[in-house]
C-alpha cells in the first residue's frame, strides 16, 4: 500500500512539477486531438486551443484525424509517447478510446474531453462542452413556435422528417433527445406527421455527420414519400446540426423548392455555409456555440490542473460516461437566425461580413 501511495505521489509531482506555479517550463506539451478538418468548427476549435495554450506558455501538438478512429488512436499514442502531459480530445467515436486512455492514465497524463464526452473509461478527468440538451430544446422550441404547433390539431397537421448525427457521438443523445422531449407530444397527438416513420434516433442518425449522407437520405425520403413543392406537403426537417442541414437543403433545392416555399430547417454551429443559407432563406435557424469561449475554458482547465488548483466546473450530474459522472463545464448555446446573425457573429468578430457574401 505504501508503495502505491509513494508511486502516486511521485506521478502527481511529475505532472504538477512540470507546471510549477509561476515558473512554468515552456516545454510542457499538451496534445490536442480533433476529429476532422472537414467541418469548419473543428478548425476553429483547434486554432483557438493552440493559440490559447501557446499564449499560456505550453507547447502544443495539434492533430486532426480525418474522421478515422484508428488514426485518432495512433495520434493519441504518439502524443503520449512524445511526452504530452495532458490531452484535450474531441473524440470521433466516444467509445473507442478506452485502451489508449488506459495507457495515458498509467503515465499520469490528464485527459479532458472536448465538446464530446469520452465514454467507457475512468481515464477522463474533465469534460468541457456546451449545454447540449439546451441545443436540442432550442431547436425543438423553435419548430413549435415557427409551425404554430400549439394551435394545431391532428386534423391540421404538419409534415416533418428527422436528421441527427453520428451514432458514436454521445452528443446526439442530448441534441436529438432534447428536441424530441419537446416534439414527441405533438408526434403522439398526430399534430406532427412523419410519413417515413423514421423518428427513432437510430433511424435518423447520419454516419460521420456527413453532408453527402444526409443529402442521400433526404433524396430517398423525397422519392419514397413524394415530397415536393407540387407534391406531398413537407413543412419542416429537424436537423441536429449544420452539416446535416446543408445536405437536406441541397436535396430540397434539387426537388424544386425555393426560398419562397422552403420547409423550415433547423441546424447548429452557425457554420459559414449555413449562415449564408439562412440569409438566402434555405435554412431557418442555427445554434451558435462560440468556439472561442469553449477553447478559453479548456485552457483554464489545463492551467488549473497544472497548478494543482480546483478545476472550474459547473455541472457534476449530467454527463455519465458509463463508468463515472465526469465533472463538466457547460458553455451557453445561443439561438441564431437571419435576424440576429449580425449582432451574434459579425459584431463579436467571429466572422467578417465579407465571409458571408
Ligand atoms: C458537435 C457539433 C458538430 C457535430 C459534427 C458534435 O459533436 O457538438 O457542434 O456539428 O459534432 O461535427
Amino acid at each position: 500500500m505504501k508503495k502505491i501511495i509513494c508511486a502516486l505521489l511521485i506521478l502527481s509531482m511529475v505532472f504538477c512539477g512540470a507546471f510549477a506555479n509561476g515558473k512554468r517550463d515552456s516545454k510542457v506539451k499538451v496534445g490536442v486531438s480533433m476529429p476532422t478538418k472537414d467541418l469548419q468548427r473543428w478548425n476553429q476549435d483547434g486554432d483557438y486551443m493552440k493559440a490559447g495554450l501557446e499564449k499560456a506558455g505550453y507547447t502544443v501538438d495539434l492533430q486532426y484525424a480525418a474522421n478515422d478512429i484508428n488514426t485518432q488512436v495512433s495520434q493519441l499514442e504518439n502524443m503520449i509517447t512524445s511526452g504530452c502531459k495532458a490531452l484535450v480530445i474531441a473524440a470521433i467515436d466516444g467509445s473507442s478510446l478506452s485502451n489508449v486512455l488506459a495507457t495515458a492514465k498509467k503515465k499520469n497524463v490528464k485527459v479532458i474531453a472536448y465538446d464530446r464526452l469520452i465514454m467507457d473509461t475512468d481515464a477522463v478527468s474533465y469534460y468541457a462542452t456546451f449545454d447540449n440538451y439546451k441545443v436540442g430544446t432550442l431547436q425543438g422550441d423553435y419548430l413549435v413556435e415557427k409551425l404554430g404547433l400549439k394551435n394545431r390539431s391532428a386534423s391540421d397537421p404538419v409534415y416533418m422528417e428527422f436528421f441527427t448525427g453520428d451514432p458514436g457521438d454521445n452528443n446526439i443523445n442530448f441534441f436529438f433527445g432534447g428536441a424530441m422531449d419537446v416534439l414527441k407530444p405533438y408526434l403522439d397527438k398526430g399534430v406532427i406527421k412523419c410519413l417515413s416513420g423514421q423518428t427513432a434516433k437510430a433511424q435518423a442518425a447520419t454516419l460521420e455527420w456527413s453532408t453527402a449522407r444526409a443529402q442521400d437520405r433526404m433524396e430517398n425520403l423525397i422519392t419514397s414519400n413524394k415530397y415536393g413543392p407540387k407534391g406531398q406537403k413537407l413543412d419542416a426537417v429537424y436537423c441536429s446540426n449544420d452539416s446535416t442541414a446543408q445536405g437536406v437543403t441541397q436535396a430540397l433545392l434539387s426537388a424544386g423548392y425555393t426560398a419562397a416555399n422552403f420547409p423550415v430547417i433547423t441546424g447548429q454551429d452557425c457554420d459559414i455555409t449555413s449562415v449564408k443559407n439562412m440569409i438566402k432563406g434555405t435554412q431557418s435557424m442555427s445554434v451558435f456555440k462560440d468556439t472561442r469561449t469553449l477553447a478559453a475554458q479548456v485552457v483554464k482547465m489545463v492551467e488549473a490542473i497544472a497548478a494543482g488548483k480546483e478545476v472550474p466546473v459547473n455541472d457534476t450530474s449530467t454527463y455519465n460516461n458509463n463508468v463515472k459522472v465526469v465533472p463538466s463545464f457547460l458553455c451557453e448555446p445561443v439561438f441564431g437566425d437571419v435576424n440576429n446573425y449580425k449582432a451574434l457573429l459579425i459584431d463579436t468578430g467571429y466572422y467578417k461580413e465579407s465571409e458571408l457574401k
